[in-house]
């Protein structure tokens, strides 16, 4: 099945085990258009929590020139999503825990991995230690071109969008080399539907936060968040 994003069509995954198809990142037309735009320059995209398989598919299936990577710590889910995804070339997954997967990948790949551009969606969560700290200290320590999506983020001045508790105050002291990034938060109308779920789901919107090395296109959908 194929659904429309900015006037393009793209594929979704089939859910075997729900027994429907599944659209990735929530859904949220507005942070969609980021992140395919960004996605559109990209050599890589590195997941953390591939969960059931719904975004890694959506990127290596539709952006067949990026590597894609997800790594996951529950065996449940990554037989799910295994079963799910099938084989797709450019895409590889693991069963192993973040931040560990972040620090292996020079070695999957090879070093030139730290000046590539990547779009990382942080999402790796649940009932372990949160690996967010190591794995923000990690990636602006050591990549040079990047694009991090954390989903699940609090953001400040709009409830709205739901969270699991992560906060630019806890993740600020992990953030390295600050002068060169650029942090940024939604700042749309978080009851607009596009920016959710509501048609397909019926969920709010989740917070997100931006952190990245590029001048990525905002659409003025975005507002730049000061951490130095
Ligand atoms: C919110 S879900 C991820 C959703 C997925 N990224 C998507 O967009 O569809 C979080 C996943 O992270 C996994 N997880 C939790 N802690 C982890 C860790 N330290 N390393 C890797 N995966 C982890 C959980 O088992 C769960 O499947």
């Amino acid at each position: 099945m194929q659904v429309e994003y900015n006037n393009k069509q793209y594929d979704i995954i089939y859910d075997k085990n729900n027994n429907k198809y599944m659209t990735p990142f929530h859904n949220d037309l507005f942070m969609m258009k980021i992140m395919i735009n960004c996605l559109e320059k990209a050599q890589y995209f590195i997941e953390t929590g591939l969960w059931l398989g719904y975004t890694s598919y959506f990127v290596a299936k539709n952006f067949m020139n990026i590597k894609c990577y997800s790594c996951e710590i529950d065996l449940y889910c990554y037989n799910i999503a295994q079963n799910n995804i099938g084989y797709l070339d450019n895409l590889k997954i693991e069963l192993i825990k973040s931040p560990e997967a972040l620090y292996n990948l020079n070695n999957i790949y090879d070093n030139d991995i730290f000046n590539d551009y990547i779009v990382f969606w942080i999402d790796a969560h649940g009932n372990t230690v949160c690996p967010l700290n190591s794995e923000i200290n990690y990636i602006t320590s050591n990549f040079k071109k990047f694009t991090i999506f954390i989903d699940d983020f609090t953001i400040p001045y709009d409830k709205t969008f739901t969270n699991d508790g992560f906060t630019i105050e806890n993740i600020i002291p992990n953030i390295n080399n600050k002068d060169k990034l650029k942090v940024y938060m939604p700042c749309y109308d978080s009851t607009h539907p596009d920016c959710s779920n509501i048609n397909m789901v019926g969920h709010p919107p989740v917070g997100y936060c931006i952190i990245t090395t590029e001048n990525i296109e905002t659409y003025g959908y975005l507002k730049e968040i000061n951490i130095l």
